[in-house]
């Protein structure tokens, strides 16, 4: 029988919150996942658990269904806040609810337990780190307009400072994405994941969706990845070092492809020309090609300028914040409940709803 009945659906929408909105979590922690436990080859008895990744987090009082994992390459300093000290993408998706994960992937910051001898040798890279991160063309040459405090000596001496051994080889990468497979797969960081990476992060990501088992990865945004995945029936040649090309069976590259949403994001001091954007249109029309989603968004194409290489950390990442909480809307993974006003008669009934259930024919039932 059908009943007349008035639906109306309000959303939970407050994507640009207060900015001085107060954070309430419910908890914060952390956790070790993924890595493994080895004997030593002298003394059985004797074991090292080791290359495990370390995952912090951050769990509002009301959150959304979305967890997201905000993956360094530099350090996790460039997640919390903006070069002068502001909030950082971490507080701007607290205020909006979303759950926070902070990953240190194995050997790396917080997870530097590792199950080989590491090596660090200073080598004197302040002033590549310059020209990496793209505050300009050379070193205290900044671009004009850049997003950074370029009078704030100490701004800058924070920004260098900050940064952790990388550790770019393949088989860092590799280690890497294993770790976080485990972890997407593990339930631990929620059934609907989008990661945001930075840099090296992104080839790290999209290895990490090719290795995982389950259909816990939601989506992956990557600010200038440097590196990127194939698929093994184009006779490419893998890259021997720890920015790609990375060469996968066919097969798990189209896990990419389910992938719900994939952004390869630049700034607008990336030339169309510079490999790695081609790259990423590459790659991107590649997992189209399998029935994904997958684009790339050039930030000065869509009003933000004055990027450096790591937009989230720009002055005014508000706006590179605004171009996120679009493609989470877009893709269906604001996970917000929604509520909906169901009048049956004289009876009034309110049903909370996510976006992506059928909360319509909920009401008629
Ligand atoms: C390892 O532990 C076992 C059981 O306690 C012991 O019998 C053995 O001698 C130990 N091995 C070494 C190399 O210490
Ligand atoms: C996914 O399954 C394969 C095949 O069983 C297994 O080798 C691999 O370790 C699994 N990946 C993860 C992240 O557990
Ligand atoms: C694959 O690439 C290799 C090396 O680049 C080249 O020698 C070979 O001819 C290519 N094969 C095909 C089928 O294109
Ligand atoms: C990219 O294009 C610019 C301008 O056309 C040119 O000067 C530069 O050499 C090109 N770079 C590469 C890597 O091809």
């Amino acid at each position: 029988m059908l009943l007349p009945l008035l639906a109306l659906a309000l959303t939970g929408h407050s994507a640009s919150t207060n900015p001085h909105k107060p954070i309430t979590l419910s908890s914060t922690g952390g956790f070790q996942i993924g890595g493994r436990t080895m004997s030593a080859p002298f003394n059985p008895n004797l074991t090292l658990s080791c290359d495990h990744g370390y995952m912090e987090y951050f769990l509002p009082t009301r959150p959304r269904k979305t967890s997201l994992v905000m993956w360094h390459s530099s350090s996790t300093q460039v997640w919390q806040n903006t070069w002068s000290g502001g909030a950082g993408f971490k507080d701007l998706f607290l205020r909006r609810d979303y759950p926070v994960y902070l990953w240190d992937g194995p050997r790396v910051g917080r997870a530097n337990w590792a199950c080989e001898a590491t090596v660090y040798t200073p080598a004197y890279m302040d002033t590549s780190n310059f020209v990496a991160w793209n505050f300009g063309p050379r070193y205290k040459q900044w671009w004009d307009g850049v997003r950074f405090p370029t009078e704030d000596e100490d701004a800058w001496q924070q920004a260098t400072s900050a940064r952790y051994v990388e550790y770019d080889t393949k088989s860092n990468v590799e280690l890497h994405a294993r770790a976080a497979a485990v972890a997407a797969d593990s339930g631990r960081i929620g059934r609907d994941i989008v990661y945001l990476t930075n840099s090296a992060g992104g080839l790290r990501a999209q290895l990490t969706a090719t290795l995982s088992n389950s259909t816990n990865i939601k989506g992956i945004v990557t600010y200038e990845s440097i590196g990127y995945v194939y698929p093994d029936n184009l006779n490419i040649t893998a890259g021997k070092g720890g920015f790609g090309p990375y060469v996968v069976p066919l097969e798990d590259f189209k896990k990419l492809a389910r992938v719900p949403g994939i952004q390869f994001v630049w700034g607008d001091h990336r030339a169309e020309n510079y490999s790695y954007v081609q790259e990423s249109r590459r790659v991107a029309g590649l997992i189209n090609k399998y029935g994904g989603n997958a684009e790339v968004v050039k930030l000065g194409e869509v009003g933000v300028r004055g990027a450096t290489h790591i937009p989230f950390a720009d002055l005014g990442n508000e706006d590179v914040a605004g171009l996120l909480d679009e493609f989470l809307e877009g893709n269906g993974l604001d996970g917000r409940k929604k509520i909906m006003l169901c009048y049956i008669g004289l009876h009034v009934t309110v049903y909370m709803y996510r976006p992506q259930t059928l909360g319509f024919l909920a009401c008629m039932v």
